[in-house]
């Protein structure tokens, strides 16, 4: 079942948005006369998704497939080396295009390695799994990490296109589905009750266990276009753009501490995390209120219900919170909560009380 696509323009890049929108990729192609082609899997995508996508593409050349490990821990400079090795090898140029089709780990290291490589070529992302296709893939964020810390180096650099098709999806297990609607719920907390609530009414009870390869495409495009205005006001994340990272301060610190304890955590169960630690901040020093965190935790269980947390050291984590993107003035600087649907950022908070909020998270 082929749709038509829909299309959210970004700067100068458009979004297309459908299921089998295999005719939109290939029209692109085609208009762009590429020399060589080379796609950037992990070996997830390469087995679920890659067939996929060349049954799709009307290429005069095979395209080079270059194939990576799956995983936040191999997010650094020595798999970035291996990718550009293979493009230099291949003689990928600036005729050439290169398409990263995964996850974010895919779309961030593939978005950077185009972005960088002979001082930048065409790269496109088609994200498959849900949190890429609400979040990783839109507004130009690439990069890698850097000792185990999230995202350390990267650059802003949009790709040319992004195609965003819903028949990735279906090769998602229930673990991932779950993990990308973090990202969805922290919209609506951030910046539209209506759709908070929205998502209550739909999947508060019984979260996808009827039909768990169903996901509304209605539900992602709402996101792309909720995250496309916030980028398009502010592309390089000096204001309005941090209000993206609620939950994300504390998320970081715990993927971080994971990858450093040879733990696996998905980017969306330490998200959901910390919209619980973060809540819980807004609560105390902001105005939300105490049915609508607890209207929060209650929704972040039923999506993430099995979601058990390590044994966590509070100290350790808010040395990891210090190398955090946002902070200035050597202080630990959040984005909460004004109330459900509207987000302030800039809020330093004191050790103690980050402490307290971990705490809680720990007893639930
Ligand atoms: N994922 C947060 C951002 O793109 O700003």
């Amino acid at each position: 079942m082929s749709s038509e696509a829909s299309n959210i323009t970004i700067n100068e890049y458009s979004v297309l948005i459908g299921h089998s929108i295999k005719s939109e990729i290939n029209s692109f192609l085609s208009k762009k006369q590429y020399d060589k082609l080379a796609v950037l899997v992990d070996n997830n995508t390469m087995k679920s998704c890659l067939p996929v996508l060349k049954e799709s593409l009307e290429f005069s050349n095979e395209p080079l497939i270059i194939e990576i490990s799956a995983g936040e821990e191999f997010k650094n400079r020595t798999v970035l080396d291996t990718v550009f090795d293979q493009m230099l090898e291949h003689g990928i140029n600036r005729n050439s295009v290169l398409v990263n089709l995964g996850g974010g780990m895919v779309t961030d290291l593939g978005g950077f390695a185009g972005a960088t490589y002979q001082r930048g070529i065409d790269f496109i992302h088609v994200p498959t799994t849900v949190l890429g296709q609400v979040d990783a893939a839109i507004g130009g964020k690439v990069g890698i990490n850097h000792k185990n810390i999230k995202n350390q180096i990267g650059v802003f650099a949009d790709p040319v296109a992004v195609f965003v098709d819903a028949i990735y999806l279906q090769t998602l297990d229930d673990r991932q589905l779950r993990n990308g609607f973090a990202e969805v719920m922290k919209y609506g907390l951030i910046m539209d009750k209506t759709f908070w609530k929205e998502i209550i009414k739909k999947y508060g009870s019984n979260f996808w266990l009827e039909d768990s390869k169903t996901i509304d495409p209605e539900l992602i495009s709402t996101c792309i276009k909720l995250k496309a205005e916030i980028v398009q006001k502010d592309p390089l994340d000096k204001g309005i753009r941090k209000t993206l990272n609620f939950g994300h301060t504390f998320g970081h610190a715990l993927e971080s501490f994971y990858v450093s304890h040879g733990l696996e955590l998905l980017h969306g169960e330490a998200v959901a995390a910390g919209i619980i630690v973060e809540g819980w901040l807004s609560q105390k020093l902001l105005e939300l209120g105490d049915v609508d965190f607890s209207e929060i935790v209650d929704q972040v269980n039923n999506v993430f219900p099995t979601l058990e947390i390590a044994e966590l050291d509070p100290d350790s984590l808010i040395d990891l919170m210090r190398h955090d993107k946002k902070n200035f003035n050597n202080e630990i600087n959040f984005t909460l909560l004004q109330t459900l649907g509207d987000a302030k950022v800039d809020n330093h908070v004191d050790v103690e009380l980050i402490t307290e909020a971990i705490e809680f998270l720990k007893k639930l």
